[in-house]
């Protein structure tokens, strides 16, 4: 049932905490600096062989796998793809030995996810499935795979699950790292920044009363525009997607940087910016690109860490959040957009958990 919450979409948002502590349960290994998954069905010979990843998936899905890009790049220095499952069933890409494909998808029902999936396998390569629903299609149809244990997610609008493949898939990153370069320290830091996010995410959700707040001011808008950096932008992406789906209003996610070459174009007084500007080494850069909009008179919200005087200058309204550790900051920073897209549209009167056009799972192609 809904409990306190009024939408099963904030529900699920409020979730979250609990959530991704589910994801990560008896997965990591303190002793070996590393993660574990009960069902690869992998030999760590087979894993070790794997010099190549492909992700792939739709929607929220597939920006959850743009965040893993990064993440397994970074930890285990493998070239990773990220490919709408749409595009790569009908393409005809170059699959060598030792690719290994990766199905993202919370229902593990979507049509274009499991035609993906079946095209790969038809081709002879392992592949395994990211997924939330326990004896779907894809779980079943997989090689191995790894469940998020969310449980049910109701809303149209994914919230926990992305949060949930994004905590699997720094799991992952981890794990695949640790049998490549990732010393036994930089694994055992990872670790313990991972233990700390349920109780992080906790306090990134006490800025409901905020958004709410900013949401009451730009309801009105009708268009708005995500920007972000590096982890950020595939968070920047997410927050459009919301926004378009429950509020019906037109929303672009885009790398901060990309602005000035060409949908700057866009920015005026009536077409509020989202920057997502939570501090790290890129923070001074997506400062200038805030100041690119300014000077153009577009509203600003920000959405940063407590106490970063410099975006508060810039900002027209800040939306603070914890600090944490770069690769871990779409898990703290996509909590705010989730909000915001959830106020926005209750603003507007719209059926926030059964949006038109949509349904939970796209099973048609
Ligand atoms: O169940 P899946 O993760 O495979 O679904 C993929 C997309 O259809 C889904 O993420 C969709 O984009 C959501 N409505 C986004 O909130």
């Amino acid at each position: 049932g809904l409990g306190r919450f009024e939408h099963y979409m904030l529900k699920e948002i409020f979730e979250q905490p609990q959530t991704i502590e589910n994801a990560m349960r008896g997965r990591l290994d303190d002793e070996e600096a590393t993660a574990h998954f009960g069902g690869l069905n992998l030999t760590p010979q087979q894993l070790r062989r794997i010099n190549r990843i492909v992700l792939t998936g739709c929607g929220t899905s597939w920006h959850a796998g743009l965040v893993g890009e990064y993440l397994i790049e970074e930890f285990a220095r493998l070239p990773v793809e990220v490919e709408y499952a749409s595009e790569l069933r009908y393409r005809n890409p170059p699959l060598a030995e030792g690719t290994m494909v990766f199905a993202i998808t919370q229902s593990g029902e979507t049509a274009d996810t499991l035609a993906a999936m079946r095209e790969c396998k038809r081709k002879g390569l392992p592949s395994l499935a990211i997924c939330n629903v326990v004896g779907s299609t894809i779980a079943r149809e997989a090689d191995g795979g790894v469940y998020l244990h969310a449980g049910p997610e109701v809303g149209v609008a994914s919230t926990k699950a992305f949060t949930s493949q994004v905590t699997v898939l720094t799991l992952l990153g981890l794990f695949l790292g640790r049998m490549r370069n990732l010393s036994y320290q930089a694994g055992q830091r990872i670790i313990s920044h991972l233990r700390s996010m349920p109780e992080v995410v906790q306090r990134t959700l006490e800025c409901n009363d905020a958004v709410r707040e900013v949401a009451e001011k730009y309801f009105q808008a009708r268009n708005a525009l995500y920007l972000g950096r590096l982890y950020n932008f595939p968070v920047a992406l997410e927050g459009a997607l919301k926004l378009k789906e429950i509020s019906y209003l037109h929303a672009e996610g885009y790398p901060a940087a990309e602005m000035k070459h060409g949908p700057i174009a866009l920015v005026d007084r009536d077409t509020p910016s989202i920057f997502v500007v939570p501090r790290g080494h890129i923070h001074p850069k997506v400062i200038s690109n805030m100041e690119e909009i300014k000077a153009r008179k577009g509203p600003i919200i920000a959405i940063a860490c407590e106490g970063d005087d410099k975006v508060a200058e810039i900002a027209d309204d800040v939306i603070c959040v914890p600090d944490t550790e770069e690769f871990l900051q779409p898990l703290v920073t996509a909590v705010p957009l989730q909000l915001l897209a959830y106020h926005i549209a209750v603003l507007r009167g719209c059926n926030v958990d059964r949006p038109r056009n949509l349904a939970k799972s796209v099973t048609v192609e």
